[in-house]
């Protein structure tokens, strides 16, 4: 075993870094919306169900895998079997597609947090967000005419996040974990509380859990509470196998994941509450109806957001720490999805840290500064962060649980494993959820979804456009991932299993 790899201090530390991951764009602005459209609180029964039966037991997947075979995804794929290392480098690609496009949406976010203080989009947060601010073009193509202002602030968030991850798992990763996420709690919370007070937010809380029980027979709910379930823990995309391979041995495992899945939810559902008291404050000030108001993703960060701001009282305020949550927020999460291309980078080549952090940050910095930050970045990452969330992430997890679970058949090992050190101890019913239940869910929710795409398209984009950045460059992360596991092994690499704990 490889004597240098890094540890956390303590459990602790794992446990608020994997949070921290976890805990993102995600839970502030797509939970909220979700749960809205799909029943509201009749949508509790769905997304219980969905984390229980498949995002608890993929929890537990990804951490057997991280912890028994101590290493990066390629690694520790490629000590199950020398035929599924493929697994981990398509999981790789998957992080460096997302984090080339996740630090944008971060740095839009820091800038707004400083025009929350001047209100500056004036009476049209729609007109200055995508003409003064963001300066789109109408076409959709993709072109590399930088908006300064966006790219300035974005080259800052990679420098922020390189540097965090050049001090490494635990100085780097692990300190910034320990103060931006009880920052995140606390200034949240607050935030939280501030909307409640406002008038309408009790109207905005009946509207968000009005529950429409009809709506349990609908499978496209159950899909929706499950696809929420995959992104927002982050789950069977690599990071949590990273973060997991450097714990000790002797760890807890199922009691930390456990931990890590209820906050995870926790905040979601703290979020719902906080962003339904401040839209029933929009929908009672402009006197119309909550669902006229009510919106997802970008939308209801950089549109509805700061009507809310300018027609409150102290509204800037409101802003400048709305915005500065969801930089936090994203913050973490980022530092995750870079740290395992980091990570299987000083597996495979040998590298020391601040060598892979140097090659990996540097190369993800280039294409995310000339892709997104231009007057065609939207566009391109609309159609890119569809793909991969839909398709690349569900497809992975299916091929990964196919493959591990029915034909290497890792399943008793990772059991055993698991229950070796911890406390909450796996049986049966983990055997069933995440060997039948999980990939019958995922295989449906990938071919539907396959199937609406080739139908529909995407928003109206034009089909090249879609063809090149979405089918394309998922197709494209699936070569390149079967290239590099044909790739040889930096001389003295251990590719044999670790020993048992
Ligand atoms: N889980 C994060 C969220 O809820 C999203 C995320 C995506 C995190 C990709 C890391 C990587 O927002
Ligand atoms: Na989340």
């Amino acid at each position: 075993m490889d004597a240098q790899r890094e540890v956390w201090s303590a459990r602790s530390v794992f446990i608020l870094a994997a949070i921290g991951s976890a805990v993102g764009l995600g839970n502030i602005w797509r939970f909220p919306y979700v749960a809205y459209t799909n029943g509201g609180g009749a949508f509790i029964i769905p997304y219980l169900v969905a984390l229980l039966t498949a995002g608890i037991p993929l929890l537990f997947f990804d951490y057997a895998i991280g912890h028994k075979f101590r290493a990066s995804p390629p690694l520790a794929f490629r000590r199950i079997s020398r035929w599924a290392e493929g697994l981990g480098w398509w999981q790789v690609g998957i992080c460096f597609v997302i984090a080339v496009y996740y630090a944008v949406i971060i740095a839009w976010a820091a800038r707004y947090a400083i025009f929350s203080i001047g209100e500056a989009w004036g009476d049209d947060p729609e007109g200055f967000l995508f003409g003064t601010f963001l300066q789109q073009e109408d076409s959709a193509r993709v072109g590399f005419d930088l908006v300064p202002g966006v790219a300035i602030t974005l080259l800052l968030i990679w420098i922020a996040t390189l540097v965090v991850l050049a001090f490494g798992v635990q100085r780097g990763i692990g300190s910034s974990a320990r103060i931006f996420v009880p920052l995140l709690v606390v200034l949240f919370l607050a935030l939280v509380v501030r909307a409640l007070f406002l008038d309408g937010a009790v109207e905005g809380l009946n509207a968000f859990f009005q529950p429409d029980w009809s709506i349990l027979t609908n499978p496209t709910v159950w899909i929706a509470a499950y696809g929420q379930i995959f992104f927002s823990l982050s789950i069977a995309f690599g990071i949590m196998i990273t973060y997991a391979s450097y714990l000790r041995l002797k760890t807890n495992m199922t009691s930390s994941g456990l931990v890590v899945a209820f906050s995870n939810s926790s905040f979601e559902i703290l979020a719902g509450i906080g962003v339904f008291a401040a839209l029933g404050y929009m929908a009672a000030a402009a006197a119309v109806p909550i669902d006229e108001v009510v919106g997802g993703g970008i939308g209801l960060a950089f549109i509805a957001f700061p009507q809310i701001i300018s027609a409150m009282p102290g509204g800037s305020i409101f802003g400048a720490v709305f915005f500065t949550c969801l930089v936090f927020a994203g913050f973490t999460s980022l530092i995750s999805i870079v740290q395992v291309v980091i990570a299987a980078v000083e597996d495979k080549l040998g590298m020391s840290r601040l060598a892979a952090v140097a090659i990996v940050g540097g190369s993800m910095t280039v294409i995310s500064m000339a892709l997104f930050p231009t007057t065609t970045g939207v566009g391109v990452l609309d159609v890119v962060d569809k793909f991969v969330n839909n398709l690349g992430i569900v497809g992975v997890a299916l091929v990964a649980i196919v493959s591990v679970i029915w034909f290497l058949r890792q399943g008793p090992a990772f059991v055993e494993h698991l229950n070796a050190v911890s406390s909450f101890r796996l049986g049966i019913v983990w055997r069933i959820c995440i060997g039948v239940a999980t990939p019958v869910v995922l295989a449906y929710m990938l071919v539907s979804e396959m199937i609406t795409l080739v139908q529909d398209g995407y928003e109206g984009y034009p089909a090249s456009f879609v063809l090149g950045l979405g089918w394309a460059v998922q197709g494209l992360l699936i070569v390149v991932a079967i290239v590099l596991s044909l790739t040889p092994w930096r001389q003295g690499t251990d590719l044999a299993a670790p020993d048992a704990t």
